[in-house]
């Protein structure tokens, strides 16, 4: 069984099982292979944008023989997929706002499927987004890698809350009671220190970031 570190099994196991998966952005492979190891789909579209990774996964497939069951694609987004063809889309490793743009780019694809979101930065901005843009969130995970920490989004087509806070899509109130929500909100604190911080100190004073992020960090400390 191909080993997978924490965030890729936390993403792994917000699957479920269907006909067709699609991992865009797959580089390695190493979700695709797992997927068919247990045979959770009977197809993977394995795609992504750059030669360099699709080959790293096109080896990797077929070392463990799955040629016939991984399929790869080279393209953009989900420009590679066909409407209602993956019953399931994972977008993972890839910064928050790189994710939006690649749904808002083909939005009747990504609103068709369940999508499995694991941004490594911009989750307030591709929350957001996706609540007010036709799509519900519908569960969320946090992992943590020793130091760093990581959020898992599932998302699908829906009525999703709308927060007139804005700090609710920094850190929404279905987080609290998770196992792994000190190390979330410990990251958060410094995040918005160092950019309050980093503003004062450039003599940003008056901008609409900084007053945004002292709002933020005081909602914060209610916490
Ligand atoms: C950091 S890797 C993450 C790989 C894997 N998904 C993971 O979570 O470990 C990001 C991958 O996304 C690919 N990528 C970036 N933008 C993309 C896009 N618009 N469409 C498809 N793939 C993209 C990159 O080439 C790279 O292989």
């Amino acid at each position: 069984m191909i080993s997978l570190m924490p965030r890729l099994e936390a993403v792994y196991n917000k699957l479920s099982p269907c006909n067709t998966i699609a991992d865009i952005g797959c580089d390695h492979a190493y979700i695709p292979i797992r997927i068919i190891e247990n045979n959770l789909a009977n197809t993977v579209i394995a795609t992504d944008l750059n030669k360099g990774p699709l080959d790293i996964a096109m080896s990797n497939i077929k070392k463990h023989g799955f040629e016939d069951r991984i399929k790869t694609r080279l393209g953009s987004g989900l420009r590679t997929l066909d409407k209602g063809e993956a019953q399931e889309i994972i977008i993972a490793g890839m910064g928050g706002e790189v994710i939006a743009d690649i749904i808002d780019a083909d939005k009747d694809t990504a609103i068709a499927s369940t999508l499995i979101l694991q941004p490594m930065n911009s989750q307030y901005e591709i929350r957001k987004y996706l609540v007010n843009n036709g799509f519900k969130i519908t569960a969320e995970d946090i992992v943590t890698e020793g130091f760093k920490v990581y959020n898992i989004i599932v998302a699908g087509r829906g009525e999703g809350e709308k927060y007139e806070n804005d700090f609710y899509y920094q850190l929404p109130p279905y987080l609290y009671s998770h196992k792994n929500f000190k190390p979330l909100y410990d990251k958060k604190m410094r995040e918005f220190v160092k950019v309050v911080s980093g503003l004062e100190k450039s003599g940003d004073t008056g901008s609409e970031k900084l007053l945004k992020y002292k709002f933020f960090l005081e909602e914060l400390k209610k916490i």
